[in-house]
């Protein structure tokens, strides 16, 4: 509605005129979509001035009606043609507002996502791994949860042997007591292996010599303090072949001590018992922290002690149906924690397994 025409409405239809310029402001005036739905109901609603006005038509005098509906209905659709174009503006508004909000600066600095990475004693088993696996061995595997017969008998340790007993474990099936007429039968015990020496056996039951093989896993005792963890991880190594030695022994040891502790290092055998071992030995490396004179870490003797080793027992070729007057061998097995923490210089044990990333972080 232009000016002229408000102005002739004004004259002919005073309050008409009044309903449609305050409704017009009203329109108008609203800043945003929910005060524009307001404002379209105070305006064009049911109870507005203008429904009003328009339902007060039929009670007019007959000649005043025509001019009144005509003008009514013609406010009625200019309102609401506003209302439509105010709603399209508070929309373009409102998206170009949402825009600018909204925008990405595409030149910030990314978000970072910390990587984490191997805990030292996985580093540890990788860096024994690769030095033997150098040297021609293969990787065996065995279970956790192991047979009594591979822990102990097999291993030439009977159920009444003395050397048991330093090998205490959570017992899974403890045959003694639940069979009492397996006696004979007390190597069907199921436990958590105390030491991953079984799985020489399970290889060699498996495979024909020549046999190369490191085995690599986790073991468990019932041990709890500053330099035992109920469960800790051992590297167990077994060679058998035609013509070994314990000067083969000596030899590969001292490679890996080389390899694993740095090239200067010297390493010295002393004799030893294990039970599927003959003779049987223990590794000691020079102490690298004094270079040998004796300092507090070697308890003064200029020694670490790094593994248990020795030429394989022929006992234990019975169990496995090798034939000891033709092929020889031996076997070792350190503990890997105890390898981490003389190369590292680390003071507990413990602290290999309280995850404080502020320990595990430093390697
Ligand atoms: N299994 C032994 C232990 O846990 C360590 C050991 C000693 C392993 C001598 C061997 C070995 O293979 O020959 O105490």
């Amino acid at each position: 509605m232009d000016d002229a025409q408000l102005q002739e409405l004004k004259q002919r239809a005073p309050g008409l005129a009044a309903i449609y310029r305050t409704g017009r402001d009203t329109i108008l005036r609203a800043h945003d979509l929910a005060t524009l739905e307001q404002a379209r109901i105070q305006v064009l609603g049911r109870k507005s001035p203008l429904t009003e006005f328009l339902r007060a038509i039929p009670g007019l005098p007959a000649d005043e009606r025509p001019l009144v509906g005509k003008g009514g209905n013609l406010i009625r659709k200019e309102l609401d043609a506003l209302v439509e174009e105010r709603e399209a503006e508070l929309k373009r508004e409102a998206l170009s507002a949402s825009l600018a909000h909204e925008r990405i600066d595409v030149t910030l600095p990314g978000q970072s996502f910390p990587a984490g990475h191997e805990h030292l004693i996985t580093q540890t088993m990788r860096e024994v791994e690769d030095i033997f696996i150098g040297l021609g061995y293969s990787i065996a595997e065995g279970p956790e949860v192991e047979l009594d017969y591979y822990n102990f008998t097999a291993l030439n340790t009977p159920p009444s042997h003395p050397a048991r007993s330093a090998h205490d474990t959570f017992w899974i099936v403890e045959q003694r007591e639940t069979m009492p007429e397996a006696v004979l039968d007390a190597d069907r015990g199921v436990l958590l292996r105390t030491h991953t020496s079984p799985v020489q056996v399970r290889v060699m039951e498996r495979q024909k010599p020549p046999v190369y093989v490191l085995c690599l896993g986790k073991v468990y005792r019932r041990d709890s303090d500053a330099t035992h963890t109920p469960m800790f991880h051992q590297v167990e190594g077994l060679v058998v072949d035609e013509g070994i030695t314990l000067a083969d022994l000596k030899g590969t040891v001292a490679h890996f001590a080389r390899r694993f502790f740095g090239p200067d290092r010297t390493i010295r055998v002393r004799p030893h018992f294990f039970p599927f071992t003959e003779p049987s030995i223990e590794v000691d490396v020079d102490c690298g922290l004094c270079g040998g004179k004796g300092c507090r870490s070697c308890k003064h003797s200029g020694w670490l002690e790094i593994m248990g080793a020795g030429m394989v027992d022929p006992a234990v070729y019975d169990f496995v149906d090798y034939d000891p007057e033709r092929v020889s061998g031996f076997a070792f097995g350190m503990g890997v924690e105890r390898m981490a923490m003389l190369k590292h210089g680390i003071p507990d044990l413990r602290l290999f397994y309280e995850n404080d990333v502020r320990f595990l972080r430093q390697f």
